[in-house]
């Protein structure tokens, strides 16, 4: 792997504890406004000091984040499909090599969409940015999108991993599963990390981070579990202690509860909340 690549990779890798918490605000680009995003710079500011990287698309990235900003960036680099039309996660390519650089990204994520009838596409695909991402020395995470008829079990989910990591991932965002979670991270040889899923109370998401990360992987790629928390703030600082100080979930939780404000908690503005929240995704 060239300088540039390693470089990159450290960024989003923070070498003091070879972990990482990523941000993910990427959620748009199928779901369109969700809960805690709806205004997405206002939410997404005071969160960005506790995220060691932004997973996000470019259209977010140019309207609302400071390019004054510190943080790496990831960029969502598939799409095409939306919550209301007939075939969610049918995705292709949403954006060139040339503009994820131009918008001076350390990498993309590309779904891969394992068992749908379009996997095929989805690998070729994701195998075409790996080739593009290692001429520019960038990072390719695939992330494994699990269609709604898939089960997400140690089964599915080790099958979907060890792919994109044949095919040359350098990162795998994956879902956590109960059962064997070791079991897919280990058969993986690049590092995994974790989405978060949907909304579940604090204490879980956090039970949740911190069995991924015993099980092996090097963080979490997390999303409404932070935006749509009682306290966006108070949480993504308590998934750090769990991710980088190894904090157990109950230490972490009494962290988020002395740092919860009250009033802090996103309201439920968005018309289609309740469909998102049903789907399986
Ligand atoms: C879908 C995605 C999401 O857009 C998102 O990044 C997932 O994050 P979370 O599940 O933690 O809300 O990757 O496949």
């Amino acid at each position: 792997m060239d300088w540039g690549q390693k470089n990159r990779i450290s960024k989003v890798i923070r070498p003091k504890t070879g972990k990482s918490v990523m941000l993910a605000v990427d959620h748009g680009y199928f779901l369109g406004p969700t809960t805690g995003l709806e205004d997405f710079g206002k939410a997404v500011k005071p969160l960005i000091p506790y995220a060691d990287t932004l997973f996000l698309t470019r259209g977010m990235l140019r309207t609302c984040v400071d390019p004054n900003t510190d943080v790496p960036i990831m960029l969502r680099a598939s799409g095409g499909t939306s919550i209301i039309g007939p075939e969610l996660l049918h995705e292709g390519i949403t954006i060139s090599i040339e503009d994820v650089i131009r918008c001076n990204a350390v990498g993309i994520g590309y779904s891969i969409t394992v068992g749908m009838p379009w996997e095929r596409d989805t690998i070729l695909d994701f195998s075409k940015w790996v080739d593009d991402c290692n001429r520019y020395g960038l990072v390719a995470m695939a992330v494994t999108a699990v269609g709604k008829d898939m089960v997400r079990d140690a089964k599915y989910l080790g099958l979907a991993c060890r792919m994109a990591a044949e095919h040359g991932a350098h990162v795998v965002k994956t879902y956590y599963c109960d059962q064997d979670f070791e079991k897919v991270v280990n058969s993986c040889p690049v590092p995994i990390v974790m989405a978060g899923g949907k909304k579940i109370p604090e204490l879980d998401a956090l039970t949740m981070a911190y069995n991924a990360v015993k099980a092996g992987a090097i963080g979490v790629d997390m999303g409404r579990n932070i935006f749509q928390s009682d306290d966006p703030v108070a949480m993504i600082q308590a998934i750090r202690e769990v991710v980088h100080n190894e904090a157990k979930p109950e230490k972490a939780y009494e962290l988020f509860k002395k740092l919860r404000k009250p009033g802090h908690s996103p309201k439920k503005t968005v018309v289609d909340q309740e469909e998102q929240d049903e789907a399986k995704v």
